[in-house]
């Protein structure tokens, strides 16, 4: 057992909860995608997953492709004082924001989207290579890959991406939107995948969360409640419903 855990390990979320529903965290070097409609908590979720990482010490990452960096900063400090800019201070974090002129990676209609991934994912290997993180979270890829139209070309282009992430070792999360139809394929492709979601129960909604695969874990086959807080976002024991 303990052979084992250190040939595969893995990396606690820091998110209350949620690493017992997974085996005990996510394994080293994967992909790991959360999907949500809007506001269902993707981006506190994987936030708190690099906050964690940096408060134990592990270097962090986060690529911003649709909300800008500073957008993010604020938001992080503002609901739950993480202070993202501090910890670029101190160089425990990099922030990539794919919207800086200074990067030319810019999304416009005149651009091809294949073009466009191709280049996106050359910029996320070359700053992979030259942060190193352990941790990474992009937030989030479906407004990239909603521009692609044809099937296979997604499942390719989310293939070369998500081989670049594994190849470097790092530990990443990709955060999902569900309103474009393609996320079915960027979960396909990836190490586990977790649902955050809204549950109606009565007259009221409930936030829940579920893990929906996990490559060599076993998993909890259970809907659970996700609480947001001042704290955070963390996994309750109960159930949605009763
Ligand atoms: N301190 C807090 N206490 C309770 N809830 C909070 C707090 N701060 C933020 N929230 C809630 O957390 C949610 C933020 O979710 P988040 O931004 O992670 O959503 P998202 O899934 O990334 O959405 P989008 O797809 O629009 O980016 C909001 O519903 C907001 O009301
Ligand atoms: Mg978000």
């Amino acid at each position: 057992m303990a052979a084992a855990s250190s040939k595969f390990p893995r990396f606690k979320s820091g998110i209350p909860g949620y690493d017992e529903l997974i085996g005990g965290g996510f394994h080293k070097g994967t992909v790991n995608t959360i999907t949500g409609s809007s506001g269902t908590g993707k981006t506190v979720f994987a936030s708190q997953f690099i906050q964690y990482g940096i408060k134990n010490g592990e270097r962090g990452m986060i690529i911003t492709p649709s909300e800008s960096s500073e957008y993010l900063k604020r938001e992080m400090m503002a609901s739950f004082g993480w202070d993202f800019s501090a910890m670029e201070d101190s160089r425990m974090l990099s922030i990539v924001d794919v919207t800086d002129p200074v990067l030319r990676l810019q999304k416009s209609i005149d651009v091809d989207p294949v073009d466009f991934l191709i280049n996106f994912r050359k910029l996320v290997e070359r700053k992979l290579e030259e942060i190193k993180p352990q941790r990474l979270f992009i937030d989030d890829l479906t407004a990239f890959f909603m521009a692609v139209e044809a099937p296979f070309k997604i499942r390719s282009l989310t293939d070369d991406l998500f081989g670049i992430i594994r190849s470097s070792g790092v530990t990443a999360l990709v955060t999902i939107g569900t309103a474009f139809g393609t996320n079915q394929f960027l979960e396909y492709g990836a190490d586990s995948a977790t649902i955050l979601s809204r549950e109606r129960i009565g007259n009221n909604l409930i936030r829940s969360i579920y893990i929906m695969k996990m490559r060599g874990s076993r998993i909890a086959n259970t809907i659970r409640v996700l609480d947001v807080s001042d704290d955070g976002i963390s996994v309750s024991a109960l159930s949605p419903y009763p």
